[in-house]
């Protein structure tokens, strides 16, 4: 496994982070907890360090699951945990990054973590209405207790770091980056370059379209079920492209899955990929995708194929 340094903090993560938004029922079903205990525990042996939940995947029970199976192993200290609020869920659910709330809903987290310290805690999104000295006297607030370590921000642009940057230090950015989903590029990430902000993609196989492995008949019974590019002629137009994809990842001795990741860790702006895993297999044959970058005439050739393919299935 590879390893960078995330943004300015003392923190050396694993090039690919363990995502636990699969955990949330409302969006992917029942996911079993066996298997997602086993690839937990294989992390360990594969070198993985590095992982992301949210307070608001099953409004708790992401963050339950994985605090109770690292209790149980005696495991805590083998991860750096990364965790995420916003999305107020008690009652109507809102956005909130209100003081009071972010000091509550950190002591939610970390009892249900069952941990001491957060080590990175993301704002989830951008939320217009609280002042950016609010967030930053409840974040001084929790570095002062010691209840988290580094603070980092997920789905903002440029402009809404901008608007934070003079308040309090952003460590990280969770931005969606995958072949498919190449929006930051222009702004985001050559702003974590500028300030050394580290980044994490996420959704970084499209949510396992560009895994290329479903067949043309394959329906989507979760999350997936009616989004764009993962039905009908559209769907099968990236399969197509997926197709193509395979033989460059042939060439290079990767499989489809691997090249994608790859292909997200090439770009120097970024610090890892979080990749939504539910079994150990998904975390096994994807961790060598960690252990070089590609070629960069590959990149742009692979890029430009998903690109093309990416224009023609939206306008079907
Ligand atoms: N900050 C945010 O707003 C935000 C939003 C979304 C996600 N995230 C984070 O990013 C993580 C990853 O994003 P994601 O779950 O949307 O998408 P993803 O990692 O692009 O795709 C996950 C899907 O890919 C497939 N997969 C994973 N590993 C595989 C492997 N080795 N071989 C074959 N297929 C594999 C599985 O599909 P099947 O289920 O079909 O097998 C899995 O459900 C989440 O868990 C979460 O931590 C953050």
């Amino acid at each position: 496994m590879e390893y960078r340094q995330l943004g300015k903090t003392d923190l050396i993560v694993s090039r690919i982070c363990f995502g636990c938004w699969q955990l949330s029922p409302r969006f992917w079903g029942e996911v079993p907890l066996e298997p997602w205990h086993a690839a937990l525990k294989k992390s360990v042996d594969l070198g993985v360090n590095f992982i992301d939940t949210a307070d608001a995947y099953g409004d708790g029970y992401a963050e339950e699951s994985l605090g109770d199976f690292l209790k149980k192993e005696g495991l805590r200290d083998k991860f750096i945990l990364a965790t995420k609020f916003y999305w107020n869920f008690q009652g109507e659910r809102h956005p909130d990054t209100r003081y009071e709330y972010i000091l509550r809903e950190c002591e939610d987290s970390l009892r249900r973590l069952k941990t001491d310290v957060i080590d990175l805690y993301q704002i989830h999104a951008f939320d217009p209405l609280t002042r950016p000295e609010e967030v930053a006297a409840a974040f001084g607030q929790l570095k002062k207790e010691g209840k988290v370590r580094w603070f980092g921000v997920s789905n903002l642009n440029a402009d809404q770091m901008r608007m934070y940057l003079p308040y309090f230090d952003i460590e990280c950015l969770q931005p969606r980056y995958s072949l498919l989903s190449r929006e930051i590029e222009a702004h985001e990430l050559p702003l974590c370059l500028e300030k050394r902000i580290g980044a994490i993609a996420y959704s970084p196989l499209f949510r396992g379209l560009l895994t290329g492995k479903y067949d043309r008949d394959h329906k989507f019974e979760d999350t997936r079920k009616d989004a764009p590019l993962f039905n009908g002629k559209a769907f099968h137009r990236i399969l197509d492209a997926m197709e193509e994809v395979k033989k460059f990842a042939d060439d290079l001795g990767l499989t489809v899955p691997q090249l994608a990741i790859r292909w997200v860790l090439t770009h120097p702006a970024m610090t890892s990929a979080i990749v939504g895993i539910k079994t150990e297999e998904h975390l096994a044959t994807i961790c060598p995708a960690a252990d070089e970058e590609l070629p960069i005439e590959v990149w742009y050739k692979v890029a430009s194929i998903l690109e093309t393919a990416k224009k023609e299935a939206e306008a079907m």
